[in-house]
């Protein structure tokens, strides 16, 4: 048995059967014999509610290198690089764009599973290709940024979680660089007469610390559920009967705050046992504690049917919730 409390930012004390630490092609080859595995970076969107029946497979690829060109730079990263070092080692090299994505907890070869994003910018922004190895054949693959599917947390590798073991990610940072201040909160920036990505970067980083819990003081997994998107029609309706409802529109829609529904229904800073709504983002919840993954599940699912009830909107997690046999895709009816 493997304990898995310091290999998620949760914390919960669950086991997994056993790890594999892949540190060549052969070795992830070999993955494929597994009955059941589950790949894991550092663990900070991934939530153990229970034992884990399986092997979890840990990559240990390091190293960055960096290329020049006229217009920009080239950068390699091995997927075990830790995403904010990543970030903050650009910005000392005077490299722009990656400001917005300070302090995201995690490893850079988690970014793209689930296209990180914070502060109007998303990583796939920046992701020129992904290098993976195609767990059945064992053949090493570039797959380029189209082909990622990259969505609002989402891509190609999320959704096949057990075909890809991401290695490195091959990122291009142009020279020609334009503040990003489209997302509310960094607006009052746009006053200033020149604006570097330093203070972005120190912006963000002051809202996200006070908001946002340190996962190694108190233990969580930053967002919890993704903020849902609406038809018009139904934003309409609701914006009549909230008119302070938080949305901003996009292609489909309109995504909706989820923070702001759960905080509209004064469920900030309720708990089921150790596990509790974080009483200054109502998006995270946090373990206070002693959390067991079934005081996890019992908020996650009032949370949903209170807000079900309230907006007829359905929020789905945005973290990985990880039971006995791996990914659990309908919260309401796993036991
Ligand atoms: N809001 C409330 N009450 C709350 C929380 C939010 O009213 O308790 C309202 C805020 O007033 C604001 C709006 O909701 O008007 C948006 O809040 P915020 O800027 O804090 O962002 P978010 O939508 O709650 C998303 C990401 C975060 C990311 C921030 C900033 C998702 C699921 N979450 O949160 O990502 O840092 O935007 O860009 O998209 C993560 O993925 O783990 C994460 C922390």
């Amino acid at each position: 048995m493997w304990p898995l409390a310091s290999h998620h930012s949760f914390k919960i004390n669950n086991y997994a059967s056993e790890v594999f630490n892949v540190t060549s092609v052969a070795d992830a080859r070999s993955v494929v014999d597994l009955d059941s595995f589950l790949i894991l970076g550092e663990g900070t969107n991934t939530l153990f509610v229970d034992n884990y029946d399986g092997v979890i497979v840990k990559s240990d690829i390091t190293g960055i290198s960096l290329q020049e060109s006229q217009s920009g730079w080239h950068i390699r990263v091995g997927a075990q690089e830790n995403w904010h070092d990543f970030v903050t080692w650009t910005l000392a090299k005077n490299m722009y764009g990656l400001e917005n994505l300070v302090l995201i907890p995690g490893s850079v070869g988690a970014a793209p599973v689930q296209n990180i994003g914070a502060y109007g910018v998303e990583v796939s922004q920046y992701i020129q290709s992904v290098e993976a190895i195609h767990i059945s054949t064992g053949e090493v693959h570039t797959i380029a940024n189209d082909e990622c599917d990259f969505s609002y947390r989402d891509s190609v590798f999320k959704r096949n979680p057990r075909s890809w073991l991401i290695t490195h990610v091959n990122f291009y940072i142009p020279k020609a660089w334009q503040p990003n201040l489209s997302y509310p909160a960094l607006a009052d920036l746009k006053s200033q007469a020149s604006i570097s990505a330093r203070t972005i970067a120190d912006t963000v980083i002051a809202i996200r610390s006070s908001k946002l819990p340190d996962p190694n003081k108190i233990p969580n997994a930053g967002s919890f559920f993704k903020n849902p998107v609406v038809s018009v029609e139904r934003y309409q309706q609701l914006i009549g009967d909230f008119p302070n409802l938080v949305g901003f529109e996009v292609d489909s829609g309109y995504k909706l705050a989820a923070g702001w529904l759960i905080e509209c229904l004064g469920l900030k800073g309720t708990c089921c046992g150790d596990c509790c709504v974080h009483n200054k983002q109502a998006l995270v919840l946090v373990n206070r504690g002693h959390a067991t993954g079934d005081d996890v599940l019992a908020l996650c699912r009032l949370i949903q049917q209170r807000v079900e009830q309230a907006f007829s909107v359905m929020l789905e997690p945005e973290v990985r919730l990880i039971g006995r046999n791996g990914l659990i895709d309908d919260v309401a009816n796993y036991q």
